[in-house]
């Protein structure tokens, strides 16, 4: 079998003046084949100029400039979208120009004219907005680099770089704007009749507030508290709620490895997305949340839950993109003691299994996301 990247602690060997490699695991006497060396080195040339291209992405995204192909009919010049947009040609031509040489829009053979064709507009749009994760990651580049050294433990909240909060927002606002229904109440059935007729739900690490807010003007008869470590997201998730007249949610800020005694079996349904992974203390979290539950009560766990680790996932580009982003994102957020789980989001589902058993929970469905195959929601009962 042919394999691309690396695999655990490997070392190569170059072999026939280098036109190919070998790779060997360590301590095993078994050799993969790997490619030629030249396609070694055209593969990390893609690599390099595709994050640059993700970061011209991310500021034609921010530029208005993607909104723009989208809403475009025809092909446009870069001189056209600059005038929509009243932005320097020179710079619109150079973005246009790096988007269309890696593919990611389309250019005529005069290198004038640029569009994104019709069935294509979805995928840009929404890679668009995960790319705007990138300028926060360089942001945090030079911290990171502190964090990761053995004398200087510790990590990095993300209210240390707000921008992160919109960059979530605007993912569960363009890309996942369906989820309530695709990804989070198509796994729980039994929850619907309930919430119709009124029942007490919690979501901790709710950011901005989107599922909870989004929950609440559809189930008016339930009450909905959204509840985060950050108190700068919950704002916009107050204002939010006060604009669309929202009586039935009400927002707090919370470490969900400690909740308060108060909130004792109080909730019939608890979520979380995008939460466990990322916490100091997962298990600890998993346990409280059990003990808020009524007897009975769900607990929805959605949370990315990639199988295979790094051998099963070499050159899954959904899997680059998670175990970059944690390096940048998760694995500081979570990293608050020196004992941090800092489990990533390449945790494993198997894993996720195990710890959402150990809290006492039995796991009565799972599904995975319509919009990310790595996203699973564990439906767990109390
Ligand atoms: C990756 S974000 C996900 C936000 C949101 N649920 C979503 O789906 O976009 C993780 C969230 O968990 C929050 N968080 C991290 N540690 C927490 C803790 N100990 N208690 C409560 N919330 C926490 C973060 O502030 C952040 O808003």
């Amino acid at each position: 079998m042919k394999r691309s990247g690396f695999v655990g602690n490997c070392s190569y060997i170059h072999l026939n003046n280098v036109r190919s490699a070998v790779k060997y695991i360590s301590g095993s006497p078994q050799a993969i084949q790997f490619e030629t060396m030249s396609d070694y080195h055209k593969k990390m040339m893609n690599h390099f100029g595709a994050s640059g291209v993700m970061l011209n992405l991310s500021l034609a995204k921010e530029l208005g400039v993607v909104q723009i192909l989208v809403e475009a009919q025809s092909p446009l010049t870069s001189q056209q979208v600059a005038d929509k947009l009243n932005l320097r040609e020179r710079y619109v031509r150079e973005i246009l120009g790096s988007l269309a040489v890696g593919e990611v829009i389309s250019v005529d053979d005069s290198s004038t004219q640029f569009h994104v064709p019709d069935d294509r507009k979805g995928t840009f749009k929404a890679i668009s907005v995960l790319s705007r994760v990138l300028p926060p990651m360089g942001l945090r580049h030079a911290s990171v680099k502190e964090c990761a050294q053995l004398r200087n433990p510790g990590g990095i909240v993300y209210s240390q770089t707000p921008q992160i909060f919109d960059v979530m927002k605007e993912i569960l606002v363009e890309v996942k704007k369906d989820m309530i229904d695709t990804d989070i109440l198509s796994a729980v059935p039994l929850m619907l009749p309930k919430l119709e007729s009124g029942i007490k739900v919690a979501e901790f690490g709710c950011a901005t507030g989107i599922i909870s807010n989004k929950l609440a003007s559809r189930f008016k008869n339930s009450t909905f508290l959204g509840s985060d470590v950050a108190s700068e997201p919950l704002v916009q998730a107050r204002e939010e709620a006060k604009n669309q007249g929202l009586q039935n949610v009400t927002y707090d800020t919370h470490n969900i490895e400690t909740i308060t005694e108060t909130y004792k079996e109080r909730f019939d349904w608890i979520l979380t997305r995008d939460v466990i992974h990322d916490l100091t203390y997962p298990q600890k979290a998993l346990n409280e949340i059990y003990r808020c539950l009524k007897p009975g009560g769900i607990y929805s766990m959605i949370d990315v839950g990639i199988e295979g680790g790094i051998t099963g996932n070499i050159a899954n580009g959904s899997a680059m993109f998670y175990y970059s982003v944690s390096t940048f994102m998760c694995i500081p957020e979570s990293f608050r003691k020196p004992d941090s789980a800092a489990l990533g989001p390449t945790w494993g589902a198997p894993l996720a299994r195990e710890m959402i058993a150990k809290a006492g929970f039995t796991i009565i469905n799972e599904s995975v996301s319509r919009t990310d195959e790595q996203e699973i929601h564990f439906v767990c009962q109390k």
